[in-house]
């Protein structure tokens, strides 16, 4: 699937407001910072369609993007992320699961995985609540332009091996980089599948 055209629709707190359920829709989630909002960016060419930081906590509301008149693209706020207070914390977690849950033309919730990283609990919980609701996902590895090829496989293998000691099998995944490009045709092939062009 070729991104010839992307732009941004609409915000929302509230699953209920997004647009008409009628066209297929690939969510990204993941810990705060993780690069949710540089993948978006890095899949349509458009450094400035969603907005990035530094900093963690920088997307706060469901985003969705339309791609090609035909399939929406979802950036969420990020989980995990320690310096909101827990009442955000939990209003963020009840809009987020809301979506997941209600959303009927979710295809699949891509969960990005900081590449750099050996797994960590709150990417295990959230993966074993998303198959406990049946939510199909797939796992992105991210940032993997900042460490060597064989770093990233050895984290790679390390998550797929808590999956399968979960879930008994490994799901699909990607590895990404937004710096590179790395992933890119790979994970636009997986959702070209998914949508009629
Ligand atoms: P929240 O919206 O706060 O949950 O974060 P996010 O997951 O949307 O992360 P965002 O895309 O804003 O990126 C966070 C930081 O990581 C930014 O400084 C990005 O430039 C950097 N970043 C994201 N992806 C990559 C990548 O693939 N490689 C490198 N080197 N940096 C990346
Ligand atoms: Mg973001």
């Amino acid at each position: 699937a070729m991104i010839k055209k992307a732009s941004f629709v609409i915000s929302n707190t509230d699953y209920k407001k997004c647009p008409a359920p009628v066209m297929p829709e690939f969510a990204f989630i993941g810990r705060s910072n993780v690069g949710k909002s540089s993948l978006v960016n890095m899949l349509t060419n458009n450094k400035n369609l969603a907005k990035t930081s530094g900093k963690p906590g920088k997307t706060q509301l469901i985003n969705h993007f339309l791609i090609n008149d035909n399939w929406y693209l979802v950036d969420l706020p990020g989980y995990g992320f320690a310096k909101v207070s827990k009442s955000i914390q939990s209003t963020w977690e009840k809009m987020i699961s809301d979506y997941l849950i209600h959303r009927e033309n979710l295809v699949a919730v891509c969960v990005l995985i900081d590449s750099r990283l050996d797994p960590q609990k709150i990417d295990i919980e959230f993966i074993t609540w998303c198959g406990e609701q049946g939510i199909p996902f797939v796992l992105i590895f991210t940032k993997s332009d900042k460490q060597g090829k064989q770093k990233t496989s050895a984290n790679v293998r390390k998550f797929l091996d808590s999956c399968l000691e979960i879930f008994g099998d490994e799901p699909q995944y990607y590895v990404t980089s937004a710096q590179t490009g790395e992933g890119k045709e790979e994970l636009l092939a997986f959702i070209g599948e998914e949508v009629e062009e």
